[in-house]
């Protein structure tokens, strides 16, 4: 647990790291330590955040409930850890709350079905969003997708028009802090000026953003002030299965939950119904205790090193790493590769006459580095990148459809986090240029169902890594991007 005294630099991050030595099996024979180019998916534990659990693992209890020793020291952690939440983005405590679920995608499915809308109410949202932040909004409301300019920019021309064409009916606008993809970060404030101006209120998702710079919702009353915001513990180093969502107290008093269950009422009789307060209506069942205090820890270590000096640090990693992929050949980048103060440490690419998977199996397989490939659950936002027409977007669903997913389309990225180094750009350059000149080694098989490659001989024997992994079981081969 970190202590009061304690204070972290950018530099310890590294081995704040659970797992940074692990050592993994290459193609080749050989072995590496793994390295984690994956953050934008989720990242690995700060060891100081591991410790916290373990710390308050003796305490465990159910909380809000029991009346032993434990339950109250629990419950009083818990509820710390709400505000440490909720501080985190400057949220106001007196008139937000902060509830604690499972992921962003939980919160934005949460606040969706809590909006209560009717039929023709709009939500505004964007081509550039995650599928979080675009299906809960599409099961419930009217959704328009604003687009995107050519470098793959949120349109703000086209934003602030669609917001002032639905005034009236407009109910919210819901985009990210920080694309997932190209790692843009979009002028969430300015945009909640637009917003406000029309009536309505914006939610940012802030899964991308809040791992990378600071943010501060703003007082209730300012024009810019952001209405709702979620982010995830496991895209901040605290991956123990927490999202964190904030919003006005009032909203969350109005209105059924919209999960029900234990903890949720203040009484019950078989005629009526009456809810407690938010946070405890909007947390059915008992809660996620570890998650919580993990989330907020990894908060306090985030702080305590700063989010400038993080956002500092990767801004030095992007500049490093633009600077030399550019010059590989066949490379192909997308998004801002510039101006790269404007993003977050993503770099999404793919190499010419190669397929996304095929590049991304050859990086785990022959460098042992982990990267992400495919849409990354933003297809439309992808495709848009990627200028498929109308008729080939058609195509391929129709192939997805039948079963085959070898020709979707997509991309490779490389995400960073606080504690990546330029050896890790290092090693994801090299195998690049590699790559580029055609010089590795396996022979590659795709799987027509899922898209993904497999370097033929490569077979794990996972019981090898982990105990409770029979060594008798079954090896079902696992695919890089089975699921997009
Ligand atoms: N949203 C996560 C990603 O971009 C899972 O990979």
């Amino acid at each position: 647990m970190i202590t009061h005294q304690q204070q972290f630099s950018i530099n310890d991050l590294r081995s704040e790291i659970v797992g940074i030595d692990t050592i993994v099996p290459l193609l080749d024979g050989s072995s590496r330590p793994y390295i984690f180019l994956d953050n934008a998916a989720s990242t690995p534990t700060f060891r100081t955040v591991m410790k916290c659990v373990e710390e308050f693992l003796p305490w465990y209890s159910g909380v809000h409930r029991g009346t032993g020793f434990k339950s109250l020291v629990a419950t009083e952690v818990f509820d710390r850890a709400h505000e440490i939440c909720g501080e985190f983005v400057g949220a106001d405590p007196d008139t937000n709350c902060v509830i604690l679920g499972k992921n962003t995608t939980e919160c934005v499915n949460k606040l969706s079905n809590r909006f209560g809308f009717q039929t023709d109410d709009v939500v505004i949202t964007t081509v550039m969003e995650h599928h979080s932040n675009d299906l809960p909004w599409r099961k419930n409301a009217k959704v328009i997708h604003v687009g995107i300019t050519a470098d793959g920019h949120l349109d703000l021309v086209a934003l602030k028009a669609a917001i002032r064409q639905h005034r009236g009916k407009l109910k919210l606008v819901a985009v990210n802090g920080a694309s997932n993809i190209t790692g843009i970060v979009s002028p969430i404030h300015e945009i909640a000026g637009w917003v406000h101006d029309a009536g309505a209120r914006i939610f940012v998702d802030a899964a991308q953003l809040a791992p990378h710079r600071e943010i501060d919702v703003l007082p209730d009353d300012h024009p810019h002030h952001i209405d709702f915001i979620a982010y995830s513990g496991h895209k901040m180093y605290a991956p123990f299965g927490t999202g964190v969502l904030i919003g006005p107290k009032k909203f969350f008093e109005e209105g059924v939950p919209d999960m029900v269950g234990g903890g949720v009422v203040d009484v019950v009789s078989l005629e009526s119904v009456a809810w407690n307060d938010p946070p405890h209506k909007e947390e059915a069942g008992s809660p996620n205790v570890v998650g919580g205090v993990a989330v907020a820890e990894a908060i306090r270590i985030l702080e305590n090193v700063g989010m400038d000096a993080i956002a500092e640090h990767e801004l030095r990693l992007l500049e490093y790493a633009y600077g030399r992929i550019r010059t590989i050949d066949g490379i192909q980048l997308y998004g801002p590769t510039d101006n790269l103060a404007e993003k977050v440490g993503v770099v999404t690419f793919n190499i010419e006459g190669m397929h996304n998977s095929l590049v991304a199996a050859i990086i785990g397989t022959e460098a042992g580095i982990g990267v992400r490939n495919g849409c990354f659950c933003a297809h439309p936002y992808v495709k848009q990148l990627l200028n498929v027409s109308p008729e080939e977007d058609r195509k391929f669903t129709a192939e997805v459809l039948a079963g085959n997913k070898s020709n979707m389309p997509g991309m490779v990225r490389a995400s960073f986090g606080c504690y990546n180094n330029e050896d890790d750009v290092d090693a994801l350059l090299e195998i690049l240029e590699r790559i580029a000149r055609k010089e590795f080694n396996g022979r590659y098989v795709q799987d027509t169902c899922s898209g993904a490659f497999h370097a033929e001989g490569y077979e794990i024997p996972f019981h090898k890594y982990f105990s409770f992994i029979d060594a008798n079981r079954p090896v079902k081969k696992r695919m890089y991007s089975e699921a997009s």
